[in-house]
């Protein structure tokens, strides 16, 4: 129930306008975004890279409505590539399609999205496509069906192993070639009659995902997988079968969001795993720290409780 009137807080205009100008709702978000300034950003990526991690840098924001703020964000992720590149950090970037103008029309976002990858070509990073509610999957699959042709090394997507239709997304892109998948659970609220309501099925159809997607033969041909969990269980069972079946490092990696697990964090880069956290900054970060208190209600009261420990 708490998780579901997190999930409704997180839609709510007037409560996105609102809570983030205060100071404490501010201190409280610390807990998973890196900040509001790119710079606060940087500086986390670099921390984490003297840890042994890497990154993906998420400008946080999300269904903006013009295209004015459409195309800044797009401008904005350039600049973000740009120094990534200049302080040489081990990042890449992650977009959602409607931060630039997905519900505007498909081709701002589309144009947006391609300049960002170009941008990314140039400097050598890497963009990931986020995936956002099920009404934005089809255009999202189209759009990286289109784009990782061109663009093979340089842009990913991430799929969501709660909506039945994944496995069926998954064969149908392999028919075409590799594919770079960022597999999660999924964040967002979805009726049983496309996803599993059950958080048990949603485990077991990851593990059943996961098995197609190391494949090893479909990872000697160039496909790579990210496995995008904090949940040990389902960790313990990547590390036996990645081990059992001689997969090599690089053909897949472990991505975790910040602030999130961060013992299993370096539990994995010490083991000598690829480790990649999911870095997030901006002034909007409402709707992303709604979505992590919707995952653990429980969050909300620890982070109460740190706040006026003395
Ligand atoms: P699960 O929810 O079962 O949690 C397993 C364990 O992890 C918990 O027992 C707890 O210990 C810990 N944990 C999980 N969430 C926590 C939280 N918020 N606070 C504290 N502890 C927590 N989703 C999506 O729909 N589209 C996307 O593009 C992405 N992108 C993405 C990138 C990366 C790198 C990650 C790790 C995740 C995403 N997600 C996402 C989010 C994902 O779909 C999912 O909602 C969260 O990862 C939580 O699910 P777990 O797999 O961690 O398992």
């Amino acid at each position: 129930m708490l998780r579901s009137l997190f999930i409704l807080l997180s839609r709510s205009k007037r409560i996105r306008n609102w809570i983030p100008k205060y100071k404490l709702t501010r201190r409280m978000s610390r807990r998973f975004v890196a900040g509001e300034t790119l710079k606060e950003a940087l500086n986390v990526i670099s921390n984490l890279s003297q840890k042994g991690m890497k990154a993906t840098l998420d400008l946080l924001g999300e269904n903006v409505e013009d295209e004015e703020s459409a195309i800044r964000a797009a401008e904005q992720y350039k600049l973000a590539l740009d120094s990534i590149q200049k302080l040489d950090l081990p990042s890449g970037i992650s977009v959602k399609l409607t931060h630039i103008g997905l519900d505007l029309s498909h081709e701002i976002a589309f144009n947006n999205l391609k300049s960002i990858i170009e941008k990314a070509k140039e400097v050598g990073r890497f963009v990931r496509i986020d995936m956002e509610s099920s009404q934005y999957t089809d255009i999202t699959i189209e759009f990286y069906d289109r784009l990782r042709k061109e663009f093979p090394k340089t842009v990913g997507i991430v799929l969501q192993a709660y909506l039945y239709r994944t496995e069926e997304d998954i064969k149908r892109l392999l028919k075409d070639g590799p594919i770079d998948v960022r597999l999660c659970k999924g964040a967002y609220k979805e009726p049983p009659e496309i996803a599993f309501p059950k958080k048990r099925d949603v485990d077991k159809n990851y593990i059943h995902l996961l098995e197609i997607l190391l494949d090893p033969e479909l990872l000697r041909s160039g496909s790579r997988t990210a496995i995008a969990t904090h949940d040990p269980n389902i960790i313990e069972w990547a590390e036996r079968y990645t081990k059992k079946r001689g997969l090599k490092a690089g053909w897949y990696e472990y991505q975790m969001l910040y602030g999130i697990r961060r013992d299993l964090q370096d539990y994995l880069t010490k083991i000598g795993e690829k480790v990649r956290i999911y870095v997030p900054y901006g002034i909007e970060w409402y709707p992303y720290f709604m979505r992590r208190l919707a995952e653990r209600p429980a969050n909300l009261f620890f982070i109460i409780k740190n706040l006026i420990r003395p």
